[in-house]
Formats: structure tokens, C-alpha cells, sequence
């Protein structure tokens, strides 16, 4: 079967990784930005064209304070950082989520990377960071209802494609491929509307372990796994 073209990663366990080590949690997620960097490298060199990785849901706000902190704080530093090795590899980046929460200096930052690689087509990286799938549903409600009061919009023409067209990212392919590492097999709101058929693949592995061969095996499985829609098998037409 043909190489996903658009591949999603929950990646998760960076906390594990750290505590299995006797090492605090956000060293686990610095080493994670690690192993971002690395996977999105590798998809460049592959025949994805886009990787969709989740950073930071909504419900981790829940998490302690400094925690919290110091996830917005890496965020920032690693666009900083990484935007001219991004825009080398000839990546896009775009973010998918809530700006309403962030601090303004984030939004600066994440709205300067989008820019500058707005023309790149070597791989698009799209970025989930205080994103949550239920949370972007109703915004996309929102936004219709809002439209349909301004312009008389008829709401008889509404229909999935149109509905999509609301989401955080308008151009945005379903899921083919969806792999979360870390052990745990749910979806925690990650793109519930983009992965209705989404293959799920999950592996135990902790994401500061994830790397290029473990991405091949994933690629490797997704091509073993026959994707039907709802429709019948190939041979079975005419049973
Ligand atoms: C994923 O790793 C990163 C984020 C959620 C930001 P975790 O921090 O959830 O790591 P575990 O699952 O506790 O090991
Ligand atoms: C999902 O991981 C979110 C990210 C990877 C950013 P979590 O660790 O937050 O998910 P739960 O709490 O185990 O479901
Ligand atoms: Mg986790």
C-alpha cells in the first residue's frame, strides 16, 4: 500500500522516561524536543507530507504550576532555536490549537515561524499546542453560527466538507496514521474529527525513545493494514 501522506503522533511518556532515570520530569521533555527534531528530519527524507504532532492539550493545564511553565517556556525557546534549521530542511509550520490562553510573546513567536515558512514544501509540521479536539469542534460551531448570522448563510448547505472548512486548519488532510508511543492506547482529544478512520498504532515505547526505526515500523504496519471506509474488501464486490 502507498506511504501515509499525512502521519499524527500523541507523543507521550517524556515523564516516565525522565522518573524511570531518577531524573525530573521536564528532562524528559527537553529530551523529547530531541527526538521531535530527529523525526521530523527523517519525514523530510520520507514521502510524508505531513506530520501533525501533539505538544500540549488543553487538559494539561491541570498540570502543576512549574510544569506547565516550563512547557510554554521550552515551546517558545524551541521555535526560537529551531526556526532556521526548519526552514533549511524546507519544513511549514502551523499551528492547530487555542492562541486565547497564551502569552502574547508566544503568539508572537509561533506567528513568526508560521510566516517565514509559509513557501516550504519539503514536509508541513503542524504543531497541536493548547489544542484539544473537542475544544476546536465547538470553535468551528462557534464560527458557523456566527456566519450564519452575518451573511445569511443557509444552514441546509452545511455538510462535513463545509464543517471542516471551520476546523483550525482549513487545508488540513484526514489522518492515515495515527501512533502514540508511551503505552497508554486512547486518544487523550487529539483530532477526533481528522482521525474518524485514522490506523491507530501504538507502541510502548516512551517518545524520548521513539526514533527513525521505530517510525519505520509504524509505516510498515500501516502499509499491512487493509483500509476499507466502510465499503467491502477488493474481492468481495461481487459476493
Ligand atoms: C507527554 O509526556 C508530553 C506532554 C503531555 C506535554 P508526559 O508528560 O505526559 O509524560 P508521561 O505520560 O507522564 O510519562
Ligand atoms: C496527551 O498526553 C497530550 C500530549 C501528548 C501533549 P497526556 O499524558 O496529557 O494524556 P493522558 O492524560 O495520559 O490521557
Ligand atoms: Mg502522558
Amino acid at each position: 500500500m502507498y506511504p501515509p501522506q499525512h502521519v499524527a503522533i500523541i507523543m507521550d511518556g517524556n515523564g516516565r522516561w525522565a522518573q524511570n532515570r531518577g531524573l525530573a520530569r521536564h528532562e524528559g521533555h527537553k529530551e523529547g524536543v530531541k527526538t521531535l527534531k530527529k523525526i521530523v528530519k527523517y519525514a523530510v527524507e520520507t514521502d510524508i507530507s505531513s506530520l501533525t504532532v501533539y505538544a500540549f492539550s488543553t487538559e494539561n493545564w491541570k498540570r502543576p504550576k512549574a510544569e506547565v511553565d516550563f512547557l510554554l517556556a521550552l515551546m517558545k525557546k524551541t521555535m526560537r532555536n529551531e526556526v532556521k534549521d526548519l526552514l533549511d530542511n524546507g519544513v511549514r509550520i502551523n499551528f492547530i490549537g487555542r492562541k486565547n490562553g497564551l502569552s502574547k510573546n508566544l503568539i508572537k513567536e509561533i506567528e513568526h515561524i508560521e510566516i517565514k515558512s509559509k513557501k516550504n514544501k519539503c514536509l508541513t509540521l503542524n504543531i497541536a499546542f493548547n489544542y484539544g479536539g473537542r475544544a476546536e469542534i465547538v470553535d468551528a460551531a462557534k464560527k458557523i453560527f456566527i456566519e450564519s448570522q452575518n451573511k445569511g448563510f443557509n444552514i441546509d448547505e452545511l455538510d462535513e466538507d463545509l464543517f471542516s472548512s471551520y476546523l483550525y486548519s482549513s487545508d488540513f488532510q484526514d489522518i492515515e496514521l495515527l501512533i502514540r508511543t508511551g503505552g497508554d492506547k486512547r486518544l487523550s482529544n487529539f483530532l477526533l474529527w481528522q482521525s474518524a478512520y485514522a490506523e491507530l498504532y501504538f507502541t510502548d515505547k516512551y517518545w524520548p525513545d521513539f526514533d527513525a526505526a521505530e517510525l519505520d515500523a509504524a509505516l510498515e504496519d500501516f502499509r499491512n493494514r487493509e483500509r476499507k471506509f466502510g465499503a467491502l474488501n477488493d474481492g468481495d464486490k461481487n459476493a
